[in-house]
């Protein structure tokens, strides 16, 4: 028999259908980033190589750029650049998740893809905290239909607990283990966000471990967050890793200075046990990055992928009739008790015409240059112990309006700086990351239509730090500049590569 949802799914479709690649030649739609053909994408979900291909599963609204009952969108890649969009994989509508589809993940269990994730139902309109939300399943054999399987874990660890969503699950000496988070309120009802542990022997029944973390131990009274969301648990070189996205953290000096965080904190793991050794360490620096996802390639490679986007900011592309995207995929590696992402190596092969530029001196001037594209990739080394500037740098996607996007190395704060003040359309404001103690510096960019990602290295080690946001300059805004203010600035190598178009190159009107 036809499920209710069954009708919403065929409507989803038709809208993502009908949008077609319409949408792919307006002016801030990504090249090379996983983005809707139409309609809202947030988090990542289901992340999973299967079956000899990569598939990325979406929270996705197609029918309007806003955020609404959330469906699966659903993409698929060989080389985790090229990616095709696939019919969409969950719509709501069923008992259990009537209000929404949220997000959750994706396990090969003995070649059937399965999906578990939250079923959301609101109770009343008049408070946030009046939803039901439970753990659900869906399963395909061919990857690309799903046949919904109702709910697996219905009732969160206390019976006052209402917000409990975005199950990870993972497979562990012939054990299934699942973290989800979940949020309970103190006595002034103000939120404690928390991540439980579950364990199973089917992938159906589930077991209530224990609370694995929980938030009054880890943040300061007064900072701390009130519901944790999508969280992760993997192991890194010889740690466990928990990953979350905490709702509500106060900003610090330069920490948590973004509107929603997203992090780790590094412990020891013996099941059931995660004892965690390191405070909560931010995983990116710049102001659209969060509710990351992991998953690992088939060489053994840990990869993440994050919503390259966030709550509550301006979303210009809006009224273009699409909202959000992903950031590129990242390899994680723990270098000294910290976690670092270099973009996969496999974006390599976007590569067009190379410029190369070898040392650029400037003595209180600028070098001018011009992009023949807006999708470029950047790696300038900067010498630290030969320059002396107070601020020295790059100034990207420019115009002759004094439109631009400055990315520098301030001296005097020992910081790198974003600044999109004057990037374009809506967005604003100023992120930073400290500046490595080394004596050269290593910026990898990735510019798209509407997107700047920068990779910060040290002498030895590459992607330290990183700075993901959202910009939105005019399509002529081509124009860069390498800068020196007060005092001069050795730049040792200065190399650019226009980047083909991804997603216009893949994009396939048959396959959805
Ligand atoms: C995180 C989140 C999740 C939820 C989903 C809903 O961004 O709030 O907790 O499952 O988005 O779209």
């Amino acid at each position: 028999m036809e499920s209710p949802s069954y009708k919403n799914l065929i409507k989803a479709e038709d809208a993502q259908k009908k949008a077609g690649k319409q949408l792919l030649s307006s002016k801030w739609y990504p090249g090379f980033h996983v983005t809707p053909l139409t309609g809202w994408m947030n988090d990542p979900n289901g992340l999973i190589f299967f079956k000899g291909e990569y598939h990325l599963f979406y929270q996705y609204y197609p029918f309007a750029p806003v955020w609404g009952p959330m469906h699966w969108g659903h993409a698929k890649s060989r080389d985790l650049v090229h990616w095709e969009t696939l019919p969409v994989a969950l719509a709501p509508g069923d008992s259990f998740d009537r209000d929404g589809c949220f997000s959750g993940c994706a396990v090969d269990d003995n070649g059937v893809l399965t999906l578990i994730y939250t079923g959301h139902i609101v109770l009343s309109n008049d408070s946030p905290d009046a939803i039901r939300e439970v753990q659900c399943m869906a399963t395909s054999t061919d990857g690309i239909h799903f046949q919904k399987e109702g709910i697996v874990l219905e009732n969160p660890p206390m019976p006052q607990v209402t917000h409990f969503r975005d199950p990870r699950v993972w497979k562990e000496n012939n054990h299934w283990f699942m973290v989800v988070g979940y949020r309970t309120d103190d006595e002034k009802h103000q939120g404690i966000g928390h991540v439980a542990l579950y364990k199973s022997g089917n992938l159906k029944d589930w077991v209530f471990v224990k609370t694995l973390l929980g938030d009054n131990s880890q943040f300061p009274p007064g900072k701390r967050a009130f519901m944790w969301e999508c969280p992760d648990f993997f192991s890194l070189g010889n740690r466990s890793v928990l990953m979350f996205s905490p709702q509500g953290l106060k900003a610090s000096g330069y920490k948590n200075r973004n509107l929603f965080q997203n992090g780790y904190i590094l412990g020891k793991w013996q099941a059931p046990q995660f004892t965690p050794e390191t405070a909560f360490h931010e995983l990116d620096y710049g102001h659209d990055f969060y509710a990351a996802q992991r998953f690992e390639t088939k060489d053994g490679r840990q990869i993440l992928i994050a919503w390259f986007d966030m709550w509550e900011n301006q979303k210009p592309s809006q009224r273009d009739g699409w909202a959000g995207c992903m950031t590129l995929p990242r390899k994680l590696d723990l270098i000294d008790d910290k976690i670092v992402m270099t973009p996969v190596k496999e974006m390599e092969v976007l590569r067009q015409s190379e410029k190369i530029e070898s040392v650029v001196t400037l003595s209180d001037a600028e070098h001018p240059f011009t992009m023949d594209s807006p999708l470029q990739e950047i790696e300038l080394i900067f010498d630290l112990e030969k320059s002396n500037a107070y601020q020295a740098g790059l100034a990207l996607r420019c115009n002759d309006k004094g439109q631009e996007t400055l990315l520098y190395i301030d001296r005097s704060q020992n910081r790198i700086i974003l600044d999109r003040n004057r990037s374009g359309q809506n967005v604003k404001g100023i992120r930073s990351c400290p500046l490595p103690n080394t004596s050269k510096v290593r910026l990898h960019i990735f510019l798209d239509r509407s997107s700047i990602e920068i990779f910060v290295g040290d002498d030895q080690t590459q992607g330290l730090y990183s700075i993901s946001s959202r910009i939105f300059p005019d399509k002529d805004s081509l124009k860069g500049r390498l800068f020196a203010i007060e005092g001069y600035a050795v730049f040792d190598s200065f190399k650019r590569w226009a980047l083909q178009d991804a997603n216009l190159a893949t994009f396939s009107n048959d396959a959805c």
